[in-house]
């Protein structure tokens, strides 16, 4: 049984592995996106042996030009913009590769990816724009005033394509968790992280998001845990 394609970005692990394992067996034939090549090719494996399909798409999202070539013929029905980067730290002591490496990730490559896909959806008269922003978007933290205004920018994005796209068939969505136990931002989950949300948590968000019925979107979902972090 297949249900259509879903292109999910960052892919490779974390919250957006659970995404692709969650969607493909709602059916979803898999399009997995991101750059390291050897574990899309272990997810593609995985869903594979379980009789799901997935194809390995190794691509920096960032590269706009790569972007448009490796996607802009693909007969995608979801879309799910969930790589992201993260450098916290003062603002004072961000350097600009970081600034700029969050804006191309988290900011541009939404533009990149989402236009070389969206004109067939539209043309089609039906899809789902599903990103994933964070409740960091519209709850400053010390060490965000990049990555929160970058999640900032993902709401107002979505809120505003929803308008242009709602009429057209076009679903659009913003999933936006609180912490989620991952390698995010370059440090290794640990046994202290226990107490945020899994990333197996945010993709059922995401799957029942998709899965809602064709009159029926939820535009904007806040997923947070009841756990209350260790004293410290
Ligand atoms: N973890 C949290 O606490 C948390 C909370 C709220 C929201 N979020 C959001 O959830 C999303 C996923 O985060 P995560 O926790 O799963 O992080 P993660 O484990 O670090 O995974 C990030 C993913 O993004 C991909 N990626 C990064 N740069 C890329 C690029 N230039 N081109 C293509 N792919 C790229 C990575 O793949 P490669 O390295 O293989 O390219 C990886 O698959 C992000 O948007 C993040 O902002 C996370």
């Amino acid at each position: 049984m297949s249900t259509g394609t879903a292109l999910v970005t960052g892919a490779s692990r974390g919250i957006g592995r659970a995404i692709c394992r969650r969607l493909s067996r709602d059916g979803y034939a898999i399009l997995a996106v991101a750059r390291n090549a050897a574990e899309l090719a272990s997810l593609c494996g995985e869903i594979v042996s379980q009789g799901g399909q997935c194809r390995a798409i190794v691509l920096d999202i960032a590269d706009g030009k790569a972007v448009a070539s490796a996607l802009g013929e693909l007969h995608v029905d979801v879309l799910v913009n969930n790589a992201g980067v993260a450098t916290v730290q003062p603002f004072v002591d961000l350097g600009a590769d970081d600034w700029n490496r969050m804006i191309d990730v988290n900011v541009n490559a939404l533009f990149h990816v989402t236009r070389a896909v969206l004109p067939g959806m539209l043309a089609r008269g039906a899809g789902h724009v599903c990103t994933v922003g964070s409740i960091s978007g519209r709850s400053a933290f010390v060490g965000g005033s990049c990555y929160a205004a970058t999640k900032a920018f993902v709401t107002a994005w979505a809120e505003s394509l929803l308008l242009e796209v709602r009429e057209r068939g076009v679903k659009v969505s913003v999933i936006m968790p609180g912490g989620v136990a991952t390698d995010f931002g370059g440090k290794p989950a640990t046994p202290a992280d226990d107490w945020k949300l899994s990333a197996h948590d945010v993709a059922e968000a995401v799957g029942f998001t998709i899965g809602t019925p064709p009159s029926v979107l939820v535009h904007r979902l806040e997923v947070r845990t009841l756990n209350s972090p260790p004293r410290r």
